[in-house]
């Protein structure tokens, strides 16, 4: 059950109920990692910064009343404004593609942070379009790296902008990207297992691999020293048809997609030898998941800068 949101301010202090939804456990956990830190230097000395509140209830310190721009309405951007709306923030703006002009409104400018969920070729251009009204921005659009990695990294090194990108927001995912690295390094002692990876996706998916898949194939890649690369393999389709190949050389971790009805998202990774398989996977039930992530990297980028990602966000 959501915390009911309930001020009383004592001693100075804004204090709240955190209002965190059902969504469980895990999103305290989330806020708990950076607010702690906040609740000592900040709470302590009876001084929360603009738009935080400590939790009577967690004693912790969290972000409420941001105002939120949403650049893209799709699927996740609608579930992402319900999720944010629970928590107590505004939604100030929203954009989608018949309503550019709405960058250069004052309500866009206004916004705390802007929350972008679009696709692999419009990311980057809104992600210039934000900065150049130095509003943060949080992204989960995928496939756009590729081509303008190191730009974003020079703008954010050199233009002192801040964008929390991650290519898989859900809680879920981070568990499970950390558990991947673990069982890597394992594997590095033991060659006869040969890894491979599979991720499931519904038909709507523009790139493949996911991004979240690539992510997970560079963390085995920088900790498995007989892999050098990930590369791209098949991708097989609900109607029969498969498009790539699944030829690759020993030293290349091969990524196999498959674009399945309505999928919201399954990662698996094999490490298969003569004697037995081992296999991890993580399955998103619903977009929920990664909604709720894309709202608590919001209230983490209030105060933060720079080029975030989830593990600045979890310390596992
Ligand atoms: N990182 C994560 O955790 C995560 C999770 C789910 C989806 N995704 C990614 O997020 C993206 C969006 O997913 P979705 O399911 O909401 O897709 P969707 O197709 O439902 O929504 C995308 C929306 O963006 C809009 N759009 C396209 N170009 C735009 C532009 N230039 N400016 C503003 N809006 C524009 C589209 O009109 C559409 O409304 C995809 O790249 C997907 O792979 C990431």
């Amino acid at each position: 059950m959501p915390c009911p949101t309930n001020r009383t301010p004592t001693n100075g202090l804004s204090v709240v109920e955190c209002g965190t939804p059902s969504i469980g456990p895990a999103s305290h956990g989330w806020a708990d990692c950076f607010g702690l830190f906040y609740y000592f230097i900040f709470a302590k000395s009876h001084y929360l910064p603009k738009n935080h509140y400590l939790c009577r209830k967690h004693q912790t310190v969290i972000a409420k009343n941001m105002k939120i721009a949403l650049i893209g309405y799709g699927k996740m951007g609608h579930m992402i404004e319900q999720i944010a709306l629970e928590r107590g923030h505004e939604i100030v703006c929203k954009i989608d593609v018949d309503n550019q002009e709405d960058f250069d409104s004052p309500a866009f400018a206004s916004a705390d942070v802007a929350i972008e969920f679009t696709n692999p070729t419009a990311a980057y251009a809104n992600y210039l379009k934000a900065f150049s009204h130095h509003v943060k921005v949080v992204s989960g659009s995928t496939g756009w790296m590729k081509d303008h990695k190191e730009d974003v990294e020079r703008l954010v090194r050199e233009g002192h902008q801040t964008l929390f990108w991650a290519s898989n927001f859900s809680i879920g995912v981070a568990i499970f990207s950390a558990v991947n690295k673990y069982l890597a390094q394992i594997m590095n002692q033991f060659p006869q297992y040969d890894v491979a990876m599979e991720e499931t996706h519904h038909v709507h998916k523009l790139d493949a691999p996911s991004g979240t898949a690539i992510t997970l194939a560079e963390d085995i890649v920088s900790r498995l020293d007989r892999k050098t690369a990930w590369k791209k393999g098949t991708c097989a389709w609900d109607d029969g048809h498969v498009d790539g190949s699944a030829d690759h050389k020993p030293e290349e971790l091969l990524i196999n997609s498959v674009r399945h009805d309505e999928v919201p998202g399954i990662h698996t990774v094999s490490y298969d030898s003569e004697a037995d398989c081992i296999t991890i996977s993580h399955s998103a039930h619903s977009r929920k998941g990664f909604a709720l992530g894309a709202v608590l990297a919001a209230e983490f980028t209030l105060t933060h800068e720079g080029l975030l990602t989830t593990t600045d966000l979890f310390k596992f």
